[in-house]
């Protein structure tokens, strides 16, 4: 597989978390702070990906992209989108996409608070939700992204035999969304093991994980056939 010397994309500093404001769906806030990134209600999809087709993949807290630059390269025949709501991670990733000629991903600049409506109902076979900021203070958990709301929107658009992976070294997190899955019903929840149960690309996160000897957790949430 082609490997990328990122060195030649010096990373700007950035910042951990973006304005708390951004991590709020838009319609509950009385004044649009300036920096929030814009909703998107529809895409044309030929202006994304060299192949003008929709993604198969949905790379959600896409982070510094090294999850999403190494699924699009050892995938070539697959269109990979990231979404992140934070615009300097965003703009370092399309530039790294750009240089490289990597036409089968691409990063949007983009809060999942606000749902996902341009992306097509049971068009995604993969959806990754990894390393969420675990905002740990009661008052913060309105800030965290994975809501029943966002598991709506992951059932609506995974197709019948689509699965949601997930990964995180808080335990509190992992609870959580266990949690809220289980009250969902769409999806089973299966702890991963297994090497081969698993993506052979990794995370930023990940990676700083293995090298910190941090452990987390893996689970994949196959979706259910059937639910009401
Ligand atoms: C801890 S980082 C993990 C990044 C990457 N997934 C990884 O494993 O290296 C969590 C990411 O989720 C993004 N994020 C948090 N809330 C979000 C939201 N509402 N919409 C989109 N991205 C969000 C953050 O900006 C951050 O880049």
């Amino acid at each position: 597989m082609r490997t990328i010397d990122l060195r030649k994309y010096p990373q700007p500093r950035i910042r951990h978390h973006a304005n708390p404001q951004v991590y709020i769906p838009l319609r509950q806030l009385r004044i649009v702070p300036p920096n929030y990134p814009p909703l998107i209600e529809k895409i044309d999809w030929q202006t994304v990906f060299a192949n003008g087709r929709p993604p198969t993949v949905l790379d959600i807290g896409s982070g510094m992209g090294h999850f999403v630059i190494e699924y699009a390269l050892a995938h070539p025949g697959e269109n990979i989108l990231g979404v992140d709501v934070r615009k300097p991670a965003v703009e370092w990733i399309a530039n790294v996409l750009c240089g490289e000629h990597i036409g089968n991903a691409a990063v949007l600049w983009y809060s999942v608070a606000n749902g996902l409506p341009f992306i097509e109902s049971e068009s995604l076979s993969t959806i990754t939700y990894f390393f969420p900021d675990p905002w740990f203070k009661k008052r913060h958990v309105k800030r965290r992204a994975f809501t029943p709301a966002l598991i709506k929107e992951i059932y609506r658009m995974l197709c019948t035999e689509g699965t949601l992976y997930l990964m995180t070294d808080v335990p509190d997190v992992d609870a959580y969304q266990r949690q809220l899955l289980s009250e969902h019903g769409g999806f089973d929840i299966i702890d991963v093991i297994s090497e081969q149960q698993w993506f052979t690309e990794h995370t930023d996160q990940e990676l700083f994980c293995v090298a910190k000897g941090i452990p987390y957790v893996r689970l994949r949430c196959p979706k259910r056939p059937s639910h009401v």
